[in-house]
């Protein structure tokens, strides 16, 4: 089991190896939200392209896709066979059995079929909380404080990851605050225009007084933009109105359009595993911001990784 008594979405894991020393190593389950209200500026993107940095870096991960349309579960590559989807495991979050429910993805078979598991150790692993229609019924304005729990009910039973990422639907609604009660971090997406900066902007404003409310120990939000050109002048303008309006918090590196990524989604493959020098530099910067994200002092390092990718 989970102790989750460290502050909101802060999860403790009893199953931490015990080093020869006899000193229990303490890990945090870090729960991070990928959220924002303007809908299609890249939440499942950039979702799946963490998960995917995660899985190449064997860390234990699970994607809770809470989005009622279900676009994280679909580009994961996922099968259920007669597991429950997280709408009906948020029904009865207290009896919910996470762990026979979660679904593997389809990127872990075929990382051990490229031989791209982690040297060393445990099989990787990377599941997958299943989306459906159905958790359409929590996306109310007007969800009271226990309903708001339920996903951290439902993630009491999350101790074997290390990470969790919530690919949130494009709305302050229910789903939405219930990812950000169960969450230590959020993240919020924008593209470089003028309507997801304004959007941005909102959504800061209401997680702000989300915090104040509701989760005082959830961090500040990092923000993540994507869909950067590097050409457009538009891009470069807005991208430094982000970075005098939001400061430190904009994480870097940014995410350029990639000319192939529906492509990659289309055949449910991990950014990771797509073949060419173009996926390969966006992996490397999917790898710079999961560490930059799971950074706890928030310093935005891996300058190398980012240089490493621009070659
Ligand atoms: N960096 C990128 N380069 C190219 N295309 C992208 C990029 N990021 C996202 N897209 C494309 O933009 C579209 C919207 O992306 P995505 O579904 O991730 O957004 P979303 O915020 O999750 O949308 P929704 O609000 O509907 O859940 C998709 O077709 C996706 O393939
Ligand atoms: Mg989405």
């Amino acid at each position: 089991m989970v102790d989750a008594r460290h502050g909101s979405g802060e999860r403790r894991s009893r199953q931490d190896p015990v080093p020869a020393t006899g000193v229990r190593l303490v890990f945090h389950v870090q729960v991070v939200s990928i959220s924002s209200l303007k809908g299609g500026v890249g939440k499942t993107s950039v979702t799946t392209g963490l998960a995917s940095a995660a899985l190449a870096a064997g860390i234990p991960t699970l994607v809770v896709d809470l989005d009622p349309h279900a676009d994280a579960s679909t580009a994961l590559g996922v099968r259920p066979e007669g597991q429950q989807d997280i709408g009906r495991m948020l029904k009865a979050p207290r009896r919910a059995r996470l762990s026979e429910h979660v679904v593997p993805s389809g990127w872990v078979e075929r990382a051990a079929a490229h031989g791209r598991a982690p040297a060393g150790s445990s099989p990787a692993i990377l599941d997958v909380a299943v989306g459906s229609a159905y958790t359409g019924i929590y996306d109310r304005p007007d969800l009271g404080r226990r309903d708001l729990r339920r996903l951290s009910a439902v993630l009491a039973g999350a101790d074997k990851y290390k990470l969790v990422l919530v690919d949130c639907p494009p709305s302050l609604n229910g789903l939405t605050r219930m990812a950000w009660t169960a969450s230590n971090k959020v993240t919020l997406v924008a593209e470089p225009g003028l309507f997801s900066v304004a959007g941005t902007e909102r959504t800061m404003r209401a997680l702000q007084l989300f915090r104040r409310e509701f989760a005082p120990n959830l961090s500040p939000a990092g923000i993540v933009a994507n869909r950067v050109r590097t050409g457009s002048a538009e891009h470069t303008f807005r991208l430094s109105e982000m970075e005098s309006m939001f400061g430190g918090l904009l994480l870097s590196p940014h995410i350029p359009e990639q000319a192939n990524w529906q492509q990659i989604q289309g055949a449910a493959h991990s950014i990771h595993h797509w073949p060419g020098d173009s996926a390969r530099n966006a992996a490397a910067l999917f790898d710079a911001l999961l560490a930059n994200l799971l950074a706890t002092d928030g310093r935005r390092a891996t300058a190398r990784v980012r240089d490493r990718a621009r070659r």
